[in-house]
């Protein structure tokens, strides 16, 4: 049988690195292989309590991104979180079995009570039961995601059990983290630590939307160590990190040809991050060419929202009349 995939990135501002090659290089490749949903999850992205010209804007924004990179809407389905009033009556019910206990040991639940103690919200205590709620929704198989969503993937199995022994049922089916590649991956900030994105600093992240000045500014003040004095010496993270950019960018020959500089005691960290600013700065042109053919069209973004929210609609309807029949909603 066909897997069903369901994926979405939440509308913060521009897209990076770190959700191309995590999220959406997946996407991509899935949409000709699987029956695909693809969303952009602008509930989520309120926990942050955006104003409503970021949220409508940031939406767009990623619609554009999205299409920009090869989602095809003939393809896959593309759609609006919000755009789902199934989402919230499963993510609802899912919430009367999630206990306070597990949503608190939630490691992203965790980090953001260091990061924002001011705000710390129901919302963001719950975000792993309406993440449950998107997957669930259309009984997802496969959930192409990277490397920090492993948890919440773990979440929503514990969520989809959990119900189906409840009611005695296999509506759920258990949904995997995946990606095409083998490994879910973790791209790494450029800050010498850490995983690519806000919460690193926009100067360790590379946005798809960064000039080729922008790039290069940002790749030259990398972190980097004072080199190795032995030969075949282990590499320090921030070198790794600089390895693991240049094979992201499919560039295995630069990656091989900078560990043998490495190896041997004669790299020049400023040649190597050089290169690999080019690699990116080539990778990113065809990409914003087509984010600035797309963003004035607005009749165009218009009309693949509101096909994408017949389609996926029609999956998650099918969902949540299976799922109130099962509870007791019988009339
Ligand atoms: P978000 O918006 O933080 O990130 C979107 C996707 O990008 C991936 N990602 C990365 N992958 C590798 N390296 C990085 N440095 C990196 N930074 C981001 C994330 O793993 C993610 O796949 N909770 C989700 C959005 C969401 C969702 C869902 C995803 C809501 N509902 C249902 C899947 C299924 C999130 O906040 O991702």
């Amino acid at each position: 049988m066909k897997d069903i995939v369901c994926s979405g990135i939440r509308p913060t501002g521009n897209l990076h690195l770190g959700n191309y090659f995590g999220a959406l290089s997946n996407f991509v490749k899935m949409q000709d292989v699987a029956d695909c949903y693809f969303f952009i999850a602008d509930y989520h992205s309120l926990t942050t309590h955006p104003t409503p010209d970021d949220l409508y804007r940031n939406a767009r924004q990623i619609l554009v991104q999205y299409l920009a990179c090869g989602l095809d809407p003939e393809r896959a389905t593309i759609y609006l979180q919000s755009d789902l009033p199934e989402t919230v009556e499963l993510y609802l019910f899912l919430n009367m079995n999630a206990y306070l206990g597990e949503l608190e040991r939630c490691t992203s639940f965790k980090d953001k009570v260091r990061q924002q103690p001011q705000n710390v919200n129901a919302g963001l205590l719950t975000y792993p039961t309406l993440m449950a709620a998107d997957i669930l929704i259309h009984r997802a198989t496969k959930v192409p995601v990277g490397k920090d969503q492993e948890q919440h993937l773990e979440m929503t199995r514990t969520f989809a059990e959990r119900f189906n022994r409840m009611y005695h049922t296999d509506l759920f089916t258990l949904p995997q983290a995946y990606s095409m590649g083998g490994n879910l991956v973790k791209i790494p900030a450029l800050n010498g630590s850490g995983k690519m994105g806000k919460s690193e600093g926009e100067q360790s992240t590379i946005f798809l939307t960064d000039s080729p000045e922008v790039v290069r500014k940002k790749v030259m003040k990398a972190k980097t160590d004072s080199g190795p004095t032995e030969p075949n010496q282990k590499k320090p993270e921030e070198i790794e990190n600089l390895f693991t950019l240049l094979r992201a960018m499919g560039d295995n020959e630069g990656a091989e040809h900078f560990d043998e500089l490495y190896n041997t005691c004669q790299i020049r960290y400023g040649d190597m991050k050089k290169h690999l600013a080019e690699d990116v700065v080539k990778f990113l042109e065809p990409i914003q060419q087509r984010i600035a053919e797309l963003e004035s069209d607005e009749k165009r973004l218009a009309a693949i929202l509101d096909h994408g929210k017949e389609k996926a609609r029609e999956s998650a309807q099918k969902t949540i009349a299976e799922v109130r029949h099962v509870i007791g909603y019988r009339n």
